[in-house]
């Protein structure tokens, strides 16, 4: 398959210190939703997620439930995958960090840095924030606590590693300006110009107090910085420096790493700058989303305050979950979670909305031709204005999810749901059934609704993916893989005389009192 374009997006990998939430979830679908589009409209796709599992957080709580860290992340990550796959992931790897094939490449790239003096070893003492695995300096603190999440710092001395930032920061900001998409959206870019501005410090990159974590291969008695083992999965993962880069040689740079906001700083800094340093290619796109907040604040795992997405499927399904996560949070904005928005999204979006259209199409079908979808006549009037914007559709959803916008997208979309609902109001099929001289308009009508539900489930299947392979079924085209597809969405491809059945409502309205 040679000359498809490639895509290669990842998530951020995640700290296995407890079971995730559905902040999580919702960058690992939202990257999903991504993914699978892009592997719609035609590009070969590698989708990266994976564990981040090294470092004193994690020491720390294994060493709280008397497990070995080995034996504590093991059971967190089985859980972790165990939850993409009930979210329908589709990645095509998961990265360990405690993977011999993500450390041998880690210590490689420090041993690198060190040889040409990018990395060197002097005394230090600084603050260091734990659950953030950051350190700050003494001004940076907020009432003596970390700027970040507020919690305790703790005062470190040893020597360490640092690697020298400060040389490249004119050369990162430069490579800012000079790519306006390298960080999106635009709010945390200007956040980012301000924090290169006010001067990069060296960072510390080994520590003496732990050692779970890689050992700096030269001075075994440091282990390397948790931030800098966990950015290099994204290079690990694929090869890089190894025998076999052939991942390497075909995704990278990568297209996009999605991140939330919390770590953008680490994404579009540090991260960066091991790149500059080691003469590696930089990303072609860092996008920080914001955050999903209950009423009490952000969900964290150390606040305790989370909500378990398991509990959600069990109850909802996934696509509604997914739907609502990636249509309920606004571009770069943060999305407020609460019970009730899920249940009001699937009522009225999926329930009242597009459940609708498909059970009213198939169920007219049914009703006046035993659902056999004849040929359409001469468009007629509210007919162009449907079909016109079904044309749209697929250009305006493409737009905004290269915007990587996939709330908007789920919006534009969604505007041709409500076109086509409309448009059995404005036709009223059950006054035309009435009309024995209307047949031929009657049949015109179910065959333009039936191509719109197939325009739809084809946009909607990245984001909802379980739903379309249910659609195909009662359209009477599941084995017609060609009409599933981004290439197939030219209106009046559904084959005329297709018999369609109606089915099980596609997602059935939750009773709010419930
Ligand atoms: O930071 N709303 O891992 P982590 C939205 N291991 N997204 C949220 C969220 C919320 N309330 N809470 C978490 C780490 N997230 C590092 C990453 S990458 C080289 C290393 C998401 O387990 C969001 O994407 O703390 C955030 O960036 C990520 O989870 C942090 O996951």
């Amino acid at each position: 398959m040679g000359g498809k374009k490639t895509f290669y997006i990842t998530t951020p990998i995640y700290y296995p210190s407890d079971n995730l939430h559905i902040g999580h979830a919702y960058t690992t679908v939202a990257a999903d939703a991504l993914a699978r589009f892009k592997r719609l409209t035609g590009h070969e796709v590698w989708f990266l997620t994976g564990t981040d599992e090294h470092g004193q957080k994690i020491e720390r709580a294994a060493r709280s439930r008397n497990q070995s860290p080995q034996e504590f992340v093991d059971k967190i990550v089985q859980g972790i995958s165990h939850l993409w796959t009930r979210l329908e992931i589709s990645n095509d790897d998961f990265i360990r960090t405690t993977e011999e094939r993500h450390k041998k490449v880690v210590a490689a790239i420090f041993e690198r840095l060190y040889r040409q003096g990018d990395i060197y070893k002097a005394g230090y003492e600084g603050w260091y924030c734990t659950p953030c695995e950051a350190f700050w300096a003494e001004s940076r603190l907020v009432e003596g606590n970390c700027p970040d999440c507020g919690r305790p710092v703790e005062l470190l001395k040893e020597e360490s590693y640092f690697f020298r930032m400060s040389k490249y920061a004119d050369r990162l900001l430069r490579h800012i300006e000079e790519n306006p998409g390298f960080i999106q959206p635009v709010s945390r870019r200007n956040e980012m110009v301000s924090f290169i501005k006010s001067g990069l410090e060296d960072l510390c990159v080994s520590r003496t107090t732990f050692d779970w974590g890689i050992p700096v291969p030269f001075d075994p008695g440091h282990v390397i910085y948790v931030w800098i083992d966990a950015l290099t999965n994204y290079i690990s993962a694929l090869g890089y420096g190894t025998d076999d880069d052939r991942l390497y040689q075909k995704f990278w740079p990568a297209d996009v790493h999605l991140v939330g906001k919390d770590i953008v700083r680490f994404h579009t800094v540090i991260w960066p700058i091991i790149l500059m340093a080691a003469g590696i290619p930089l990303p072609r796109q860092v996008v920080g989303h914001g955050w999903l907040l209950l009423d009490s604040g952000k969900m964290s795992k150390s606040k305790g305050n989370v909500v378990d997405p398991h509990v959600l499927i069990d109850k909802y399904g996934v696509d509604a979950v997914r739907y609502f996560l990636l249509r309920e949070m606004a571009f770069g904005s943060d999305g407020l979670y609460s019970e009730e928005a899920l249940v009001n999204r699937i009522n009225k979006d999926l329930a009242n909305d597009l459940g609708n259209l498909v059970s009213r199409t198939l169920g007219m079908a049914d009703k006046y031709f035993r659902g056999v979808i004849g040929r359409p006549g001469p468009a007629e009037g509210p007919d162009a204005d449907l079909i016109a914007l079904a044309g749209e559709t697929p250009l305006a959803v493409e737009e905004y999810m290269d915007k990587r916008d996939l709330s908007s997208a789920l919006g534009a979309l969604w505007r041709l749901v409500s076109r086509a609902n409309k448009y059995v109001d404005e036709t009223a099929p059950w006054a035309l059934a009435r009309d024995p001289e209307a047949r031929d308009r009657l049949t015109t009508v179910l065959y333009n609704l039936t191509e719109s539900v197939r325009f739809i489930t084809v946009i909607a299947s990245p984001f909802m993916p379980l739903m379309a392979p249910r659609v195909w079924a009662m359209l009477g085209i599941a084995g017609r893989k060609d009409l599933h597809t981004w290439e197939s969405l030219t209106w009046g491809r559904f084959p005329a005389g297709t018999t369609v059945k109606r089915g099980d409502p596609l997602f059935p309205r939750i009773d709010e009192a419930r």
